[in-house]
């Protein structure tokens, strides 16, 4: 048997159903926004594979950081000790949200979450207050951990746990701002609210779903006045894909605790980062050994991931990469306006690098059966694909080129031809 009937008779792949034929395409090579397969085809990463990678694969920047530094320290335990790839990327970090003041590093984006949410809980506690509730806007996705699960919406990702799931106070969606501001007001008043977790402008799992800058600040400004701590889910948001580095530049009133992965690393590596206020710090600093976080993964604060994090900061912060992500955004807004004159297309929606629209049809949602139809068509025409049902979205490298972009487009409209 060769290898790649083993992939399919050892390894259970995630978010696959099951098949009785092996059909997970083998990558054998990635070049800047390239993938390549065993039959040396060439796939357009269109979605910089599940939303981490940032400047290309295999970067010869970030793989000579890794490299340099698996030579030097590759991991150490975290608890009373550190390293200087660590403080330097800390301080980095930190730079970039000069209201929050220390860094707490995981693994991923769900325990990023994990912490974020434990972190309010005994917050609170330490206060002396019984504030345990969440609040988190319908459609919410903050990843697969059961405290991060807890605070997402609930559906057919997580229909099997519901009964072990926390509750938290499921508002409106951003889509009925009167109905969600009214419902969050009341929410924000009760006296055992402890935090409102949410994905800021971009709610990425939902389908793309984007909301106005306004209306999240209107809602952060609510939850604030009513002491509800504020935990910004910048993990599909955060480094560059907007606009701004993070949507949390976008409103003036600042979370007290951003959660970050993906992009983190540019792609390359696992991990996970948790920034809190220097006010959420003070409450567990105390010689008293019952306020500890008591958290901490065993990769807690890797050496390999802080050194690339570093070295894909460098990249993020070149004018080069922000000139990119400008020319990507530009070329998005032209062809949004192309799609949106399309009859079978329905609400075009851009922010920055991000472009998604929803294709018209009778069943709707992450079950529509097009999916399957649309990921085949644009993988024969040299592209990776995955829509959220019947929403399909580009979210690619920031070193994709013009001409890359435009293929991109253009199999987009020979797709919609099809329907
Ligand atoms: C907003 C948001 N939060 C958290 C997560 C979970 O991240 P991970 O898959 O790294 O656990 C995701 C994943 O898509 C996400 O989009």
């Amino acid at each position: 048997m060769n290898w790649q009937a083993k992939d399919h008779e050892l390894i259970w792949h995630p978010y696959q159903a099951h098949s009785a034929a092996p059909t997970n395409r083998v990558i054998v090579k990635g070049q800047g926004s390239l993938l390549y397969d065993l039959e040396g085809r060439s796939y357009i990463d269109a979605i910089s594979s599940w939303w981490v990678n940032l400047h290309g694969h295999c970067h010869p920047a970030l793989s000579a950081a890794i490299a340099r530094q698996s030579n030097e320290l590759e991991q150490v335990i975290f608890a009373r000790h550190t390293h200087k790839p660590a403080v330097q990327l800390a301080e980095r970090l930190l730079g970039l949200f000069p209201y929050l003041g220390k860094i707490f590093y995981s693994d991923n984006g769900s325990t990023a979450v994990e912490v974020a949410l434990k972190m309010c809980m005994q917050y609170h506690a330490h206060h002396g207050h019984e504030r345990n509730q969440f609040i988190v806007l319908s459609d919410s996705y903050h990843g697969d951990t059961f405290g991060a699960m807890s605070v997402s919406a609930r559906s057919l990702f997580t229909h099997h746990f519901e009964r072990h799931l926390f509750q938290v106070l499921h508002m409106p969606g951003p889509d009925d701002p009167a109905h969600l501001i009214e419902a969050f007001e009341t929410a924000c008043k009760r006296q055992d609210i402890a935090g409102f977790i949410y994905e800021p402008c971009i709610q990425g799992s939902a389908g793309m779903k984007m909301y106005a800058p306004e209306l999240l600040e209107q809602l952060l400004q609510i939850a604030k006045s009513n002491g509800v701590l504020l935990i910004a889910d910048e993990v599909m948001t955060g480094f560059g894909r907007t606009e701004t580095l993070f949507v949390s530049e976008q409103m003036p009133t600042k979370p007290d605790i951003v959660c970050l992965s993906k992009g983190l690393t540019g792609g390359y590596m696992p991990f996970g980062a948790t920034l809190a206020s220097n006010e959420m710090y003070a409450a567990f600093a105390v010689e008293d050994m019952t306020k500890t976080l008591f958290h901490g993964h065993s990769y807690t604060g890797n050496a390999l991931a802080c050194a690339v994090a570093l070295a894909s900061l460098d990249e993020l912060q070149k004018p080069e990469c922000f000139e990119q992500r400008r020319m990507i955004a530009q070329s998005h807004a032209s062809f949004a306006s192309v799609l949106s004159a399309l009859p079978s297309v329905r609400n075009v929606r851009q922010k920055g690098t991000i472009l998604a629209w929803d294709i018209h049809q009778e069943i709707s949602g992450y079950r529509s059966p097009i999916r399957e139809r649309i990921i085949s068509f644009y993988a024969e025409a040299g592209i990776l694909i995955r829509p959220l049902g019947n929403t399909v979205y580009l979210l690619p490298p920031y070193c994709i080129n013009a001409q890359e972009l435009a293929q991109l487009y253009q199999v987009t409209l020979e797709f919609l031809e099809t329907l």
